[in-house]
């Protein structure tokens, strides 16, 4: 049986590449999209998704209006990376129109799609959390009919790439991110930013991956030149953590959504996120001393199998 999976987005570059990437995986069946603000307005993300799902052949694949703004947080976008248009500002003339999103709101659809498949259902969230503080605040028992959670956000050594200590997501919405981390019992994987940078691969394979013969190699070539000219400046040098190459954050999240055994060195510990600090809003706080006496603990993600990755990412513009 294919494993069932809904994605929650703010498409720009990475979360496209994690779309294609499940997109492409033989064994999964993604169930719907559902967009939220972050990369860039919610109207660009929908555009976005779209397009990614165009140049896949998947539009069949129902796309969802989320939330627009975080909870409480004044809104912030990432322009300056993921470029205005959130996809790297290489726009598509015939892209697809919004007139393809679906009439029901996001929140709704995943409370629809989990209970239509109660225990099967693969979350994972590459956005901010608005959309799942949503629908557990819709549905308390929406988290406990989820078989899995996968996130990418917050961090484990205090590291921002947003702020002093906040990694974006998690500072886009760190009311989101404190419910979804104190409601959300099911099995909840998080791949961090010290993660995601500690596991980027070298630009060599980038040029091997980008040098397919597919249109979806091409598009992935001309959405992410922007992301790959701005990492390597000194602006985004600073934020890395040791070593970064090509850091694909979002999609280390949906690959070990899709293959568990990508995932070969993890920590459970019970966290949460910091609401109030000067400095440290929205930095994910790690309970290894229990004092927080959380019954729920997650899955930290610190290793996982980078040719299997490199499989996956490479059969993504295949
Ligand atoms: O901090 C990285 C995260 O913020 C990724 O999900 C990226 O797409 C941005 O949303
Ligand atoms: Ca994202």
């Amino acid at each position: 049986m294919k494993k069932k999976l809904i994605m929650d987005v703010d498409t720009g570059v990475d979360d496209a590449q994690a779309i294609m990437m499940a997109l492409a995986a033989p064994g999964v069946e993604i169930l719907g999209i559902t967009c939220c603000h972050g990369n860039t307005p919610l109207e660009n993300v929908l555009k976005n998704t779209l397009r990614v799902l165009k140049v896949c052949n998947r539009l069949d694949v129902p796309v969802y209006r989320g939330c627009a703004e975080p909870l409480v947080a004044h809104k912030r976008h990432a322009g300056d990376f993921h470029g205005k248009d959130g996809l790297g500002d290489a726009p598509d003339p015939d892209a697809p129109g919004l007139d393809a999103v679906q009439e029901e709101k996001a929140a709704v659809a995943l409370i629809r799609m989990v209970n239509e498949n109660p225990g099967e259902v693969t979350l994972v969230a590459t956005a901010p959390l608005t959309n799942l503080a949503m629908a557990v605040n819709l549905d308390p028992s929406f988290p406990e009919k989820l078989k899995a959670l996968y996130i990418m956000g917050g961090n484990t050594e205090s590291r921002g790439n947003t702020t002093v200590c906040g990694e974006f997501n998690f500072v886009a919405d760190s009311e989101a991110a404190y419910v979804v981390l104190d409601r959300y019992t099911c099995p909840t994987y998080i791949a961090t930013w010290e993660f995601s940078c500690r596991s980027s691969l070298p630009w060599s394979f980038v040029d091997t991956w980008l040098a397919q013969d597919t249109d979806k190699a091409r598009f992935m070539e001309r959405i992410s030149s922007l992301t790959r000219k701005m990492v390597q400046t000194e602006r985004y040098q600073k934020e890395l953590v040791s070593g970064t190459e090509f850091n694909s954050c979002d999609t280390y999240a949906v690959a070990a959504a899709i293959d568990e055994t990508l995932l070969t060195e993890s920590e459970r510990v019970a966290v949460t996120v910091e609401l109030q600090g000067t400095n440290t809003r929205g930095m994910m706080v790690l309970d290894h001393m229990e004092l927080l006496k959380k019954k729920h603990k997650a899955i930290i993600m610190k290793t996982v199998d980078l040719e299997k990755f490199k499989q996956l990412l490479m059969n993504a513009l295949k």
